[in-house]
């Protein structure tokens, strides 16, 4: 048990940044902080199943990431299909299901039967889930959304229909955001959902993330009065 830790959020989402350059303050291509980054992956999924978050999402690339070099790209790909294959093994172990979300154009056949593999092979797994986002951005997600309800033949909705033509409706908003790096952006993550989610950046660079930082973010968390526009009882 972690002393003084209650209140934990439900849903925890993390924008995952700041390989790029960890790998250039050690003189390394750019790949090789990816490679570290899904260390810090593994430790997060581990950590956050075991204090009883129930959803964690994690930006891993972005609808706008295509416009880095190919080279980048294909190695981010080329990971994405080797860890996915390789760690679905202790996800069940961990009893974490998985789950991805974002556009599936464009993504190599190798990972979308990577993230299918993924998703089946988890779907009875209860502790928690897991939701990558891959393809992803927030803006997209409300255009996709958007037109199942045009496609629908709706001529007006409501916020609580809307949601229902969601990616994920199923899965709840998240409580805490982390982004790690020192950006303090949302670049195009869950703009919708993101609406009363409690907001933490930390200068620490994503394969440098561990328990530590994690409890840090989630004390910090601990300490906030959520108001969601009304006001509390004195
Ligand atoms: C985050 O790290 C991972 C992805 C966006 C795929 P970056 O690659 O953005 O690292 P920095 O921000 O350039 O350091
Ligand atoms: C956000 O990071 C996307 C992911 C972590 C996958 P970026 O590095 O792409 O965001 P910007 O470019 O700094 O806004
Ligand atoms: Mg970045």
């Amino acid at each position: 048990m972690i002393e003084n830790l209650y209140k934990i959020p439900n849903h925890v989402a993390i924008i995952m940044d700041g390989n790029g350059r960890w790998a250039k303050r050690r003189g390394l291509q750019r790949i090789e902080g990816h490679r570290e980054g899904t260390k810090a992956v593994e430790r997060t999924i581990k950590f956050a199943r075991n204090v009883g978050i129930k959803y964690l999402t994690l930006f891993a690339f972005s609808t706008e990431n295509w416009q880095r070099p190919p080279e980048e790209v294909n190695a981010i790909m080329s990971l994405l299909v080797e860890y996915i294959n390789q760690k679905i093994p202790l996800l069940i172990e961990n009893d974490v299901r998985l789950l991805f979300m974002g556009r599936k154009e464009k993504l190599w056949d190798s990972v979308l039967k990577a993230m299918e593999k993924g998703e089946n092979e988890t779907a009875r797994c209860k502790s928690m889930t897991t939701i990558i986002t891959l393809n992803y951005s927030g803006r997209a997600e409300i255009v996709d959304t958007v037109n199942k309800i045009l496609k629908s033949g709706k001529k007006e909705i409501t916020e609580e229909e809307f949601k229902k033509f969601m990616y994920r409706p199923e899965i709840p908003e998240p409580d805490l955001l982390i982004r790690t790096s020192g950006e303090k952006r949302i670049s195009n993550f869950l703009l919708w959902q993101l609406a009363y989610t409690e907001l933490y950046f930390t200068d620490t660079l994503w394969p440098d993330f561990d328990e530590d930082e994690f409890l840090k973010a989630l004390y910090d968390y601990q300490s906030r009065e959520r108001r969601f526009g009304k006001v509390l009882d004195e």
